[in-house]
């Protein structure tokens, strides 16, 4: 499958971005979190929704075809609630208690879904031609 690479390398991309703001919401001031968010706002923003959009509209089509449509179903629910969880992020909220739980939550959701697909879906279909 050619879209494994660009994916792996996205996903890369990415985890720093949630490292920070996992720090930020734990450990940070309110002045470190809003930073921490709006330095992520184009990884999180329209990078992360362009990687969706292959993964749900290419990568996981064809994933399905090769092998079975349950394998991909829960990377697909993933992928909504992550964007629900990361819009959330992105309200404008002050910067309180529960600002600081959503990047926690979307961190968490990010990291095992990043983890899961790489670890179990990709495998899976890395010697397939496409
Ligand atoms: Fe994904
Ligand atoms: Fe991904």
């Amino acid at each position: 499958m050619h879209a494994v690479p660009t994916l792996i390398e996205e996903h890369a991309t990415l985890l720093p971005y949630l490292v920070e703001l996992r720090r930020a919401a734990q450990d940070g001031s309110d002045q470190d979190l809003l930073a921490a968010i709006a330095q992520a706002a184009k990884a999180l923003g329209p990078d992360l929704d362009g990687h969706i959009s292959l993964e749900d509209d290419d990568f996981f089509p064809k994933v399905a075809a090769y092998l079975d449509p349950m394998i991909v179903q829960p990377f697909v629910q993933d992928h909504r609630e992550i964007e629900q969880v990361r819009d959330a992020v992105y309200l404008g909220k002050a910067a309180g208690a529960a600002l600081r739980a959503d990047c926690l939550t979307l961190c968490g959701l990010l990291e095992d879904h990043i983890a899961r697909e790489e670890q179990m879906l990709f495998p899976a279909v890395r010697d397939v031609q496409d």
